[in-house]
């Protein structure tokens, strides 16, 4: 059976001063993705909790929220009870991730963690069983649009190796620089998760880009023996 596919949109690179609009036009998309930086683990601030309540508001797609902060072990578990469906902290930042990873399934989210490009797929291996989702980076994090670092998809294929080895259902996704040119060869890799920013937000039919996206995705599967 195929493995599902999921698009995932970033509202980074949205309009912020029209979210409810933006957000209307990614009904097509399996999950909203929610950029939260906090300016200290990564040189940008973007939003927090009362957006993503707003946010929460004005759509039904589970949200699929992204934090790039420090100290996600004080404040990840209020974006569970906010209702995020799935919750990513990064590894580099955490003190007790598999605390922290327990605490957020506890409260009814997904448990995801983030890798850097850097961080070797080594470095959450042994705690890999707490986690519905490894999301790795394939840019620096910080900004929308960005090139996709094929230096990433070594690290992909590993972390899907590791995790069937494992006998693990674990979703991979890839953010960073995912568009109708890089989709494929990630997809190929191993990746099942997919998060696009300024491939969908900046094509004139976003609703038509995720379906396109997901399209390329489903066949670079296919073509895998
Ligand atoms: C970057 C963010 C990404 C970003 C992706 O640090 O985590 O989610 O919005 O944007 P694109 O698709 O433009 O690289
Ligand atoms: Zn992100």
């Amino acid at each position: 059976m195929p493995r599902p596919i999921t698009i995932a949109p970033s509202i980074l690179n949205a309009d912020f001063s029209h979210l409810a609009d933006e957000v209307a036009r990614v009904s097509s998309a399996d999950a909203l993705h929610v950029d939260v930086m906090d300016n200290h683990f990564v040189p940008n601030l973007t939003l927090g909790l009362p957006v993503v309540e707003a946010i929460r508001r004005c759509t039904d797609l589970p949200l699929d929220l992204h934090l790039m902060i420090e100290a996600p072990d004080r404040w990840a578990p209020a974006y569970a009870e906010a209702g995020a469906a799935s919750v990513t902290f990064h590894l580099e930042a955490a003190q007790a991730p598999v605390r922290l990873a327990r605490e957020l399934r506890r409260l009814g989210a997904k448990a995801a963690v983030g890798l850097n490009p850097a961080t070797p797929i080594e470095a959450v291996a042994p705690i890999l069983g707490q986690f519905d989702m490894v999301l790795l980076m394939t840019v620096e994090p910080g900004f929308g649009g960005q090139g996709f670092l094929d230096l990433v998809l070594p690290k992909i294929t590993a972390l899907r190796r590791l995790a069937s080895a494992a006998g693990l259902t674990l979703a991979v996704q890839v953010d960073g620089g995912v568009s109708l040119d890089t989709i494929e060869r990630a997809a190929a890799a191993g990746a099942d998760s997919f998060v696009a920013g300024t491939a969908v937000f900046r094509a004139d039919r976003p609703d038509a880009m995720v379906d396109r996206l997901r399209q390329l995705a489903q066949r670079a599967h296919q073509e895998q023996p």
